[in-house]
């Protein structure tokens, strides 16, 4: 398997709208409803980076790194509900952290009762580092 990833495209909204058919993936990700307002603020915004994350062609999974200007990064992930357990969140933020410079300090804010993206981020070297004023445990990883 070759985890690829590839800026996020319009034609791609039809099967990120599948993914978030599942209660999950709405009840994590649902500030990104609707998709098209979301994608149209987001495409070319010059600090956020949305890409497509795949196996030949099979939709495996999205990833998004918002970067900052003090060095810092804020990652999300989102795995298709079809192909969820079986590695491909640990595999995908691993990608998108390859293309972040050294030195980055990344975060990633997880709802407290989230555990799967908590063992997720911790698995790859994320630690705790606090609550956020919304609540979300803050993870960070310096890489
Ligand atoms: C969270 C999400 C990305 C995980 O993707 P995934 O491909 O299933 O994750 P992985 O298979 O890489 O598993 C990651 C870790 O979670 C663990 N895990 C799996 N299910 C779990 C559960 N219910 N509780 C705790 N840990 C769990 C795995 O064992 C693995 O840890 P390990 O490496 O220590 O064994 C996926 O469920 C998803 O898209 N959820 C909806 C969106 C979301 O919550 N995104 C996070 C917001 S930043």
């Amino acid at each position: 398997m070759t985890i690829h990833l590839r800026p996020l495209a319009a034609p791609d909204l039809r099967t990120l709208q599948n993914w978030f058919s599942d209660v999950e993936t709405a009840k994590r990700l649902g500030g990104m409803l609707p998709l098209e307002a979301w994608f149209a603020n987001t495409k070319d915004a010059p600090n956020h980076k949305s890409q497509l994350a795949t196996d030949g062609n099979l939709a495996i999974g999205m990833t998004t790194v918002e970067t900052y200007d003090d060095n810092s990064a804020g990652v999300s992930i989102l795995i298709n509900p079809k192909q969820r357990n079986r590695g491909h969140g640990k595999r995908v933020v691993a990608e998108a952290l390859k293309q972040l410079p050294n030195g980055t300090a990344v975060h990633a804010y997880i709802d407290a009762d989230n555990p799967h993206s908590a063992a997720l981020f911790a698995a790859l070297g994320f630690r705790r580092n606090g609550i956020d004023p919304d609540g979300l445990t803050d993870f960070v990883y310096i890489k």
